[in-house]
């Protein structure tokens, strides 16, 4: 039997995640402990994804809280690293690009346990998002890299990592083929009321765009201008925002409460368009075959850029407006994502190289 620990604690980990850990369960020779730091601890940016997704209860929550990124990382570290000595492990699993990525591997490899990182080698090659020195840190120091796409496998070629660097598919098509057709079977069970018939999603949370005000401005000018329905489920973080700096929201903005997962496949599905700074959202735009404009100036999903599926805008109210007309070349979009069974191809070569 074969001991792993999975630490995870920010929303998108927890996508990422269901998929992986449906197939340890089923994997007789497997034994899985689920660690979240707490970095995401409100009830609608994390309960309702272990309850939407089938999520095992972590068996450890560490319950950090938020903080600045040292305040963070640090008492994660200091968690970890007494809960990794406790406990026997044969390999540790870290996902994505956020502080308890890194919070992970850090702890893990300082304690000589293997880590293997999921969703390896994304580079948007702006080292002012935290993301991005997450990204980098947690590639050198794992010793299993599984990288969704070609073009993350090149990034971690030209980087030297090649030799620990597996090409598996994204886990994020993983989960979202799989819990679409949840969504399918009971659609009015996750519908959000009282739409208008036509409406695009929003979702805005960078610090790029959410610490600015001009920047946000910018953007709610665009929706204004482009005059159709927009629904935004607003992260914590802007929510307070909104309400501190008292900004006007144009009447055809409608803000929400952050959803669940299966809620956004739905909102997503029956959507117009999708306008985001989000990199998750970007990509489940795609897959589900919807038009993105995303709102930064650069992307590490750069393959759904091709043939217009997504477009960089950044903040800039003309260039939001001028794409929310442009049109698509291709009617389908490609799958550059792997064949929804990432899960399964890392699952089976984990085992076999720990
Ligand atoms: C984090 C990830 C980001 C990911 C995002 C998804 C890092 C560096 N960033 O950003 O990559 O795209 O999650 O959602 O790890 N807050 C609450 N309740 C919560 C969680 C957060 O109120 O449950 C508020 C707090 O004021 C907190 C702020 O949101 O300070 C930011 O949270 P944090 O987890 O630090 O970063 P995110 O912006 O969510």
């Amino acid at each position: 039997m074969k001991r792993l620990i999975t630490i995870i604690g920010a929303r998108p980990q927890f996508v990422k995640a269901a998929a992986v850990s449906r197939v340890l369960r089923g994997h007789p020779d497997l034994e899985e402990t689920i660690v979240h730091t707490g970095q995401h601890y409100d009830q609608n940016m994390s309960e309702v994804f272990f309850k939407d997704l089938d999520i095992p209860r972590p068996h450890h929550n560490l319950d950090v809280g938020s903080g600045s990124h040292a305040e963070q990382t640090a008492s994660m570290l200091v968690k970890l690293e007494k809960l990794l000595k406790q406990q026997p492990t044969d390999a540790v699993i870290i996902y994505g690009d956020t502080n308890s990525t890194i919070a992970g591997v850090l702890a893990a490899t300082k304690l000589h346990i293997p880590v293997a990182h999921i969703e390896a080698g994304l580079r948007s090659f702006n080292k002012k998002m935290p993301e991005e020195i997450n990204r980098i840190a947690s590639d050198h120091l794992s010793d299993i890299l599984y990288a969704p796409t070609s073009t993350a496998m090149e990034h971690l070629r030209r980087e030297g990592l090649k030799q620990k660097s597996v090409l598996s598919g994204d886990v994020m098509l993983d989960s979202i083929l799989y819990y679409q057709k949840l969504v399918d079977k009971t659609p009015e069970r996750f519908k959000i009321k009282k739409l208008p018939e036509i409406y695009n999603v929003v979702t805005i949370h960078r610090p790029s765009n959410t610490d600015d005000l001009a920047n946000l401005k910018n953007i709610f000018r665009a929706f204004e201008l482009i005059g159709e329905g927009f629904v935004f489920p607003a992260h914590p973080r802007i929510k307070k925002i909104l309400t501190d700096s008292g900004i006007e929201i144009p009447g055809n903005i409608e803000v929400i409460d952050p959803v669940g997962y299966l809620q956004m496949i739905s909102l997503l599905k029956n959507a117009h368009r999708v306008y985001t700074d989000s990199g998750g959202l970007q990509k489940e735009a795609f897959m589900l075959g919807k038009p993105c404009i995303t709102l930064r100036e650069e992307t590490e999903w750069v393959e759904t850029l091709n043939h217009g599926w997504n477009i960089l805008t950044g903040p800039n109210t003309d260039k939001i407006v001028a794409a929310s007309s442009a049109k698509i070349v291709e009617s389908e979009p490609q799958s550059y994502y792997g064949n929804g069974r990432a899960s399964q191809l890392i699952v089976s070569h984990l085992k076999d190289n720990i």
